[in-house]
């Protein structure tokens, strides 16, 4: 009897929070690959804000997920079966072709080798060294760039991608202020990355925080959330500031546009917004691991990730994104890792 494969697929386009129905995990048997592809076995999903917007038709920087097919995601896993010259059987790999689902059958070409970095767990692949390091690292070095003793407000502080921008900007020598939700993640950033100060959003006005912290205004803004966040970090801005719009999770649940920033002060205060997508930084990877290799093995940055097992409980996890229920990079674990 053939194995079965779960798949999680989209079934109507979420209005708001992901209601029940919007989604279904439904179970098919694992079809048999064909020349050029593999059988990959999902180890570990990666959950991220933008998965939410890939679930709305409207423009974006991929097209949205059709309904009735799999829900896009990134991948790490096994390959169990290939007939391509390309891969082997027990290969480590990662793919974005595979989706929420036990297993992918997926094109040679569309998979890419995972690199164990000697001494880090594989799930660093999916977090500080992957993706989501990658972002940290080039909003900072490469948009932002930050001069010593500059003041860089960053906002979900706390999460996977703000946990690292923080750490990289303080290795280069910036004064770095993090927002983010609750006392217990505030004074993780201060009192175990070395952030200079906290702001807890749930509990403090943050513009008047940053009065109280960056009394000379801010010279550097790496942005999560958008919003009314955005917005005070915004008006504190100096002349000639730069800021990176690296995602605006406060907007991909609301069904009303968020407010807007005053626009007139790119004008008076010179301002240098720049977006940015990690996906155009794939060919610099190396750059990254040259230089995050050194600060991971010797503490000069840490990292978290937050680990839920069960492709079943994959929707729950993603809510976590948008609650800050979470504590680090979210994975789940869809099967045990290779010996
Ligand atoms: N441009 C790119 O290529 C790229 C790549 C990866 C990620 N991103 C973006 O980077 C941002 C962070 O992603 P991540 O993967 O590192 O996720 P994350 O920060 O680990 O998790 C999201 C966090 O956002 C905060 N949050 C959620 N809703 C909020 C709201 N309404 N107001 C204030 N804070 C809210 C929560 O933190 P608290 O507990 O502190 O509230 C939550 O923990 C997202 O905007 C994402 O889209 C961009």
């Amino acid at each position: 009897m053939s194995r079965m494969n779960r798949q999680w697929v989209l079934r109507q386009r979420p209005k708001g929070e992901i209601q029940d129905g919007d989604l279904e995990l439904v179970s098919s048997p694992i079809p048999d690959i064909r020349d050029g592809e593999v059988l990959i076995r999902t180890v570990y999903l990666s959950l991220d804000p933008t998965n939410r917007t890939w679930m709305n038709d409207s423009e974006g920087y991929l097209p949205p997920v059709g309904l009735g097919d799999v829900m896009r995601g990134l991948t790490l896993g096994v390959v169990e079966a290939s007939k391509s010259t390309r891969w082997a059987v027990g290969d480590i790999v990662s793919t974005a072709a595979g989706g929420w689902a036990d297993y992918g059958v997926v094109n040679e070409a569309a998979v890419s080798r995972v690199h164990r970095a000697p001494g880090l767990p594989l799930t660093a692949n999916m977090s500080v060294m992957g993706m989501t390091g990658m972002t940290a690292y080039f909003g900072v070095t490469d948009v932002l760039r930050p001069q010593p003793g500059q003041t860089m407000v960053i906002s979900a502080a706390a999460g996977a991608v703000g946990s690292i921008a923080g750490q990289v900007a303080r290795q280069k020598g910036a004064r770095v202020i993090g927002i983010a939700g609750g006392p217990k993640k505030c004074a993780w950033l201060t009192d175990e990355l070395g952030f200079d100060a906290a702001i807890d959003y749930k509990n403090e006005d943050v513009g008047a925080a940053l009065d109280r912290l960056a009394p000379d205004g801010v010279d550097l803004n790496f942005e999560n959330v958008g919003g009314d966040i955005m917005i005070a970090v915004w008006n504190r801005l100096n002349i000639g500031a730069r800021m990176a719009v690296c995602g605006l999770v406060s907007a991909y649940n609301a069904t009303q546009m968020p407010p807007s920033p005053n626009f007139s002060r790119l004008i008076t205060h010179r301002l240098h917004v720049q977006g940015f997508l990690v996906l155009d930084y794939q060919s610099r990877a190396r750059e990254m691991v040259a230089e995050m290799g050194p600060w991971l093995a010797s503490g000069q940055v840490k990292w978290k990730v937050h680990v839920d097992d069960g492709l079943e409980g994959a929707l729950t996890s993603l809510n976590r994104l948008f609650t800050g229920d979470h504590d680090g990079k979210l994975l789940v674990r869809v099967s045990e890792e290779p010996a």
